[in-house]
């Protein structure tokens, strides 16, 4: 399969990336920082510069152009304003619906985040609930254009090794998740048709995560 990565220098988008590189899928990574292309070459990975936020769409569909299928594992990161939620969360999301619109690839699958479902009302909790409705706004907008759409909504990441044991569903509580196990669920959605047009959250659980995705 072609898949284009956005955020192709992150760590959820680096361990999904090198699995399916491995497997021998052709593999883009979209960055905006051109010291990142080396990491990805060593992972097999092909680099494109984009920079999401400042890329006019023309640039967006180049850099996706042919691909079967994009991932948005990008984000405006910990450390950012409520400013960069909205170019980069919500922004960067939405161009990257666009460019796979106009290049007629069908597959999207979103990394949103837990809490994504009930977002604060405006104004309210500061930059997290910018955060939260940027996601949210950037989820409503893929369920609603019409492409192949897969949202998982994981909570808070953590570094450690992958258990391959979730727990998916609903309106489940704030459990942390290991980045490698969400790179896990992401590439079985890749590649199980029947997760197509679902959103669910994603947190670390007792169950195998094809039967998980099963039992959805
Ligand atoms: N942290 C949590 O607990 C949590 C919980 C739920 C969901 N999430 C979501 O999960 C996503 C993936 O997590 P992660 O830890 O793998 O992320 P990450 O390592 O922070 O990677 C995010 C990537 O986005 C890239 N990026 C930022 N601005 C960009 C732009 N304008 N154009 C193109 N790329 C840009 C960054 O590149 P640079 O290195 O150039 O900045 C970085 O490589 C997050 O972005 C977040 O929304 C996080």
């Amino acid at each position: 399969m072609e898949v284009a990565i956005a955020g192709g220098h992150g760590k959820i988008a680096r361990l999904l990336g090198r699995q399916l590189a491995a497997e021998d899928h052709d593999v883009r990574g979209l960055i905006r920082n051109p010291d990142h292309e080396r990491d990805l070459h060593a992972d097999g990975i092909e680099p494109v510069l984009c920079d999401l936020e400042n890329a006019d769409p023309r640039e967006v569909i180049a850099a996706v152009s042919g691909a079967e299928a994009v991932i948005f594992a990008a984000g405006a990161g910990p450390g950012s304003g409520a400013e960069r939620k909205q170019s980069m969360d919500l922004g960067g999301a939405v161009k990257l619906i666009a460019a796979a619109q106009a290049d007629g690839i069908r597959r999207y699958l979103m990394v949103s985040s837990i809490g994504a479902a009930h977002p604060p009302p405006p104004g309210e909790g500061e930059v997290f609930g910018e955060y939260l409705r940027a996601k949210a706004g950037a989820d409503r907008a893929l369920a609603e254009s019409g492409l192949e759409y897969t949202i998982v909504r994981p909570g808070p990441l953590t570094d450690g090794p992958p258990t391959g044991r979730v727990q998916l569903g609903a309106e489940l509580g704030r459990r942390e998740i290991p980045r490698a196990d969400v790179a896990a669920i992401l590439h079985a959605c890749l590649f199980q048709p029947h997760t197509v047009d679902w959103t669910f959250d994603a947190i670390g659980g007792e169950h195998p995560i094809d039967e998980a995705l099963a039992a959805l």
